[in-house]
Parts: C-alpha cells; sequence; structure tokens
C-alpha cells in the first residue's frame, strides 16, 4: 500500500463535535478513506502510539490526553498522501498554523491540536497497522 497516511481526530476536536466538519474537510481535499474506526485509546495503547516521544517533557500529558476519551482513527488515501495530509492539518502549534488549516479552525493549543497526521511513508504503515488490521481495509 502507497500514498497512504494515518491520522486520528483526536478527544478536543471530538468533545468539541467536531468529526463531522474535520472528515468533510479531509474528504473534500481529495483523501479517501480506506478503513476508520471510533474508539478509545487505554493509556498503555497512547503510551505506545507515542513511544518516539517518550523522552519529552510532554510525554506524560500527551498519554493522558491522548487517552481522555474516543478519538476516530482512519486510514486514508491521496497521492503524496503523507505530505499533503500535514499540509491540510497545518502547524503542531495553531497559534502558528495557516488561515484555514485544520488545526487553525479546530484546535485550542500545541497539546490539544484537533488531529494526527504521520510524518513519513514508515511510520504510516506502522501506524495503520497499530490500530487496523488486513479485514478493515477498503
Ligand atoms: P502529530 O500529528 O500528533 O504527531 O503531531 P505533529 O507531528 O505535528 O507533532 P509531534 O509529532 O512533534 O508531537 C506529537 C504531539 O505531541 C503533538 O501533536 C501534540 O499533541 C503533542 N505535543 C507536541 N509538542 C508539545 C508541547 O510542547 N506540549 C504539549 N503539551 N504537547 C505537545
Ligand atoms: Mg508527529
Amino acid at each position: 500500500m502507497s500514498n497512504i497516511t494515518f491520522t486520528m481526530i483526536k478527544p478536543d476536536a471530538v468533545r468539541a463535535g467536531n468529526i463531522g466538519a474535520i472528515l468533510q474537510q479531509i474528504t473534500d481535499a481529495g483523501f479517501a478513506i480506506k478503513a476508520m474506526k471510533f474508539t478509545q485509546l487505554s493509556m498503555d495503547e497512547a503510551k505506545k502510539f507515542y513511544e518516539v516521544h517518550a523522552g519529552r517533557p510532554f510525554y506524560g500529558e500527551l498519554v493522558e490526553f491522548m487517552s481522555s476519551g474516543p478519538i476516530v482513527a482512519a486510514v486514508l488515501e491521496k497521492e503524496n498522501a503523507v505530505a499533503d495530509f500535514r499540509e491540510l492539518i497545518g502547524n503542531t502549534n495553531p497559534a502558528d498554523a495557516k488561515i484555514g488549516t485544520i488545526r487553525q479552525k479546530y484546535a485550542n493549543s500545541v497539546g490539544e491540536n484537533a488531529v494526527h497526521g504521520s510524518d513519513s511513508d514508515e511510520n504510516a504503515l506502522i501506524e495503520a497497522n497499530f490500530h487496523f488490521s488486513g479485514r478493515d481495509f477498503f
């Protein structure tokens, strides 16, 4: 599978009622949904998912937040998916995100920033396989 990225609509955006608007913006931008579920990460799952950040000062806060409520996890397909999706979501810190990006519109802070987007093709596959198995893909 190539040209895929992995996303999560994070607990803050779910709580704010923004699932529909965010999915609309994603599909309007030309991404096709290959797999999707509404789920919640346990603390252990959030720790594992964000293991690369384990040494960072915000790791505890990140794990706590990401397991604090339900999320939407999805695998998206488009040419140049990883880079185009990061462009669509905008800077990690919504204060620095371009106008019209998902984080500029829906995120509150660098910690609670509405959406996740994979940072490489390799991580997109790892993250997709973390949440989904073969029969979940369409
Ligand atoms: P993701 O798509 O979620 O991976 O975000 P990113 O790739 O734009 O940022 P990065 O991978 O560097 O950080 C992962 C997540 O950690 C961010 O999305 C934030 O939720 C959180 N994070 C990053 N920096 C900070 C910070 O300084 N403080 C807090 N509280 N959280 C942070
Ligand atoms: Mg990242």
